[in-house]
């Protein structure tokens, strides 16, 4: 399981008698739960989309509650975008590749590190502020089910692990070149190679991250986390909504003659 055609390799090679890459755990945690994982969610989105195309939505809850809605959406949605989008970066991009255009390792780590922190405390502080508006605001709290509690649970420790290991890693002076790990291990699984050896040199919290991502990732296609796969495209083309006026008269000029509009049966029977 260790045989990868990658040039990053493992910079923190494990240790004499460290964790054995090919033991039946390692295999499980680190090969087949990514694998279950993304067939649930590919195969899981389709089943949704077929069987329960009415039940994809977000269930807004604007309706209830607006002040704290209009803080914590906004500061959660953009953070986790920025952070979504470090994510594809820092994972699927090659070390060697922003080598090769100019951009030192210093510096690459230092934008991430900047970015991401900002990004991270964002998405956690609109959490925040969303899970209190859940718990607090009655009438939103009434409309939270058990699903949603546990998708948050799920979703908020998957950021505090991955915030929390990289701003204590670079508290301590310690900050982990995830680059050299658990991002060949990641696009190893997705070529179908996976090299388990690169992820278990990665610090625990790391690893903890992945696989609380992986659970959230299994668990989306059940909760309210599809909204994020729709987007109103047939509004752009739909035809338009014809507003009439319920008003006697339309406009200051009195109608034409045989322009006059309908009466009501009860206002004719009133003269
Ligand atoms: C298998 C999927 C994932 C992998 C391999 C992964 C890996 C990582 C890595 C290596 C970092 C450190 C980045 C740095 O130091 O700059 C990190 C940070 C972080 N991750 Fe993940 N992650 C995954 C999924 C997720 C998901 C689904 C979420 C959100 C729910 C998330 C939220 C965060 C946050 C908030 C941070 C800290 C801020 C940041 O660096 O952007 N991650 N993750």
């Amino acid at each position: 399981m260790t045989a990868v055609a990658f040039s990053a390799g493992a910079a923190n090679p494990p240790a004499a008698g460290g964790p054995d890459p090919d033991s039946a755990l390692n295999i499980l945690l680190w090969i087949v739960v990514p694998y279950v994982a993304i067939t649930v969610f590919v195969v899981g989105h389709y089943w949704r989309y077929r069987y329960d195309k009415f039940g994809w939505t977000t269930r807004s809850s604007q309706l209830y509650e607006r002040p704290l809605l209009r803080l914590g959406s906004p500061l959660f949605h953009f953070g986790i975008l920025l952070v979504a989008l470090g994510h594809v970066g820092g994972l699927l991009v090659p070390a060697s590749w922003t080598d090769a255009v100019g951009i030192s390792e210093g510096a690459y780590h230092a934008v991430a590190f900047g970015l991401g922190t900002v990004a991270g405390l964002a998405a956690v502080a609109g959490a925040a502020i969303l899970v209190y508006r859940r718990r607090t605001v009655g009438p939103v709290f009434s409309a939270t089910t058990r699903n949603d509690k546990a998708m948050y649970a799920l979703l908020v420790a998957t950021m505090l692990l991955g915030l929390g290991t990289t701003v204590l890693g670079n508290l301590t002076g310690h900050p982990h070149d995830y680059r050299e790990t658990v991002s060949p291990w990641l696009r190893s699984v997705l070529m179908l190679q996976p090299d388990t050896e690169l992820i278990l040199a990665a610090p625990i919290g790391f690893r903890l991250h992945v696989l609380a991502a992986w659970a959230l990732f299994a668990f989306w296609p059940f909760t309210r986390l599809v909204h994020v796969f729709s987007a109103p495209l047939g509004y752009l083309t739909r035809p338009y909504v014809v507003y009439r006026s319920r008003d006697e008269q339309l406009g200051t000029r009195p109608p034409r003659r045989g322009w006059e509009r309908p009466r009501r049966p009860r206002q004719q029977v009133g003269r």
